[in-house]
């Protein structure tokens, strides 16, 4: 009685409470979040489907993250999401759980948290916005914000330009349109079968994401009914398959570090080396910014993510059979899915580019555990290349004389910014692709290679190692090179090298000095003290792993 009467307080009729599924929507709406700022509508649209399959839906939020404004990134809650996510499922008496998110970390946390939980889940992407619209051309959300800075510098753009360019790139709802992280992720969740097909490509502002979003309220209480939960969803098979559809639509490279988390949640193993090997195979299919020259409006329009899985399927490069929440296999879904433009959506046998352009993972004495690089977004000329180390302990550091004309630099030279790690900033933000020193832009020098313990953006491009494990703050050789030092990127042999001797390093070891600690108490302490490396996908030591929805106790 104590449950019904206080539920009955939103006006709900007794029928409710007859034993049907409780479905919980779980939403990361917020003002703090532009590109969720819509998802209170999804959310309706998901209500009514619940309702109309006999369900009752029950939104609660959970936190939002928005790319743009947290500081000091973003990344540093992902984790929080996913434990507060994961409390609120499990605490409350739900039967299954939809999950509403949009701007890059919100996507991953949601599905850390459902891991986790392994309750009846669906999520439901708040889709991209509209193409951004500039002087008559297409402008790529993100991606055409270091475009614009570094045209600012270089005396390319006014500044008034690039205010009216401001209010052209972000004009409807919905997250980036770019392939960068967000888009990417969906992307993830459609392919790992978490979502139904199309959903992450639906425009955000588009009536079908709405129709879509009702009909994920449908089959969560069919999920719920046939007991078809996350871990039967999110296997090794389907993680392989996110894997390939990364690479085939030249996806961000944080989708590494997102799905090595989500795998920890279940106990399937991922390892960084499957990204590269799984990845060797597959041509990118998709001619999307950051990589290529479309928005995802266009992708949409070309026939989206299916088109892509069937281009797979049909090569042999997806388990067809991996489970999905439709309750039928990924290859029956996308089965008869059209291609409506092969300029947006290549073919196999025509690929926007070859196999073996995706991520690759480098190794070397540079990073002992890994790092990554973006091959699509990188300059070919550089993916071998020899120079000597300028070396920055932060972004800020660098920014400080990126500008001075007289900064001993030129196009050979290896930028180092360190400390940009899990601990080392913290959180890992995306400083990784800093801009290029003024002095070699005014020179027409458009890419150098640069070496980072940090993220990069989705959205950016450029010849970037990312994620070196382990990082600077952990005491990674990273923290070891010097200005001046010789380093060699050699992406096809996939090595990054410190042409330092072991004996010399042994030397610089012993005089490294860590960092102070970030914080004395709250999340940052707690983050910094148990955040795992990159290339174990970042999540807090004690979090990796399940602990299922029982939850014993009744409490009154
Ligand atoms: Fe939210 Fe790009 S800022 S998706």
């Amino acid at each position: 009685m104590g449950h019904r009467s206080w539920m009955r307080s939103q006006g709900f009729t007794p029928e409710v409470f007859d034993g049907r599924p409780v479905i919980g929507i779980a939403t990361t709406w917020s003002e703090l979040a532009p590109c969720n700022v819509h998802l209170h509508r999804v959310a309706e649209s998901v209500k009514r489907g619940v309702w109309q399959a006999g369900g009752f839906p029950l939104e609660f939020p959970a936190m939002a993250l928005g790319e743009t404004l947290l500081r000091p990134t973003a990344m540093l809650y992902r984790n929080l999401l996913a434990m507060e996510a994961e409390e609120l499922m499990r605490a409350n008496p739900l039967d299954g759980v939809v999950l509403l998110s949009g701007c890059d970390k919100t996507t991953p946390g949601l599905l850390m948290a459902a891991a986790s939980v392994d309750l009846p889940a669906v999520m439901v992407t708040g889709g991209p916005m509209l193409n951004g619209k500039y002087q008559g051309t297409d402008v790529g959300s993100g991606t055409a914000v270091w475009r614009f800075e570094e045209d600012l510098v270089a005396g390319r753009m006014t500044q008034e330009e690039c205010a009216f360019a401001e209010g052209c790139m972000a004009r409807s709802n919905g997250h980036c349109m770019t392939m960068g992280t967000a888009s990417t992720m969906a992307s993830m969740a459609e392919a790992l079968g978490m979502q139904l097909p199309y959903s992450a490509t639906w425009p955000a502002v588009d009536a079908r994401r709405y129709e879509t979003a009702q009909r994920a309220g449908q089959v969560v209480v069919d999920l719920v009914r046939q007991d078809l939960r996350p871990s039967a969803i999110m296997t090794r098979a389907a993680f392989e398959n996110a894997i390939r559809v990364n690479a085939a639509i030249g996806g961000s490279t944080n989708a590494v570090i997102h799905l090595l988390a989500i795998a920890g949640r279940l106990g399937v193993p991922l390892s960084l080396d499957d990204f590269d090997m799984l990845a060797r195979d597959v041509p990118t299919l998709v001619n999307l910014q950051p990589s290529g020259e479309y928005l995802m409006e266009d992708f949409c329009y070309a026939g989206g993510l299916p088109a892509v899985m069937r281009e797979l399927a049909d090569h042999r490069l997806l388990h067809s059979d991996a489970m999905t929440v439709t309750g039928s296999g990924i290859g029956v879904n996308v089965a008869d899915a059209p291609c409506w433009n092969r300029d947006v959506i290549q073919a196999v046998a025509q690929p926007f580019q070859p196999a073996g352009t995706g991520t690759a993972v480098l190794r070397g004495n540079l990073a002992p555990d890994g790092a990554v690089i973006k091959q699509s977004a990188s300059s070919p000329h550089l993916l071998k290349h020899r120079g000597r180390a300028l070396v920055f302990e932060s972004p800020a550091d660098y920014y400080a004389v990126s500008n001075d004309p007289d900064l001993d630099v030129d196009e050979n030279t290896v930028l180092v910014v360190r400390y940009c790690g899990p601990r080392g900033y913290p959180g890992m933000p995306e400083v990784s692709n800093v801009a290029l020193p003024k002095k070699l832009l005014l020179r027409g020098v458009r890419d150098m290679v640069r070496i980072c313990d940090g993220r990069m953006s989705g959205t950016a491009y450029g010849t970037v190692v990312l994620h070196v494990a382990p990082e600077a703050a952990a005491g990674g050789p990273l923290a070891l090179v010097r200005t001046g030092d010789w380093i060699t990127l050699d992406v096809p042999a996939r090595t990054l090298t410190l042409e330092v001797s072991d004996e010399e390093l042994t030397v610089r070891r012993a005089q490294w000095q860590p960092l102070a600690p970030h914080a004395s108490r709250g999340w940052t302490r707690l983050y910094t003290e148990h955040v795992l490396q990159a290339d174990a996908g970042a999540d807090l030591d004690f979090l990796v792993g399940a602990s299922g929805h029982e939850v014993p106790r009744e409490s009154h």
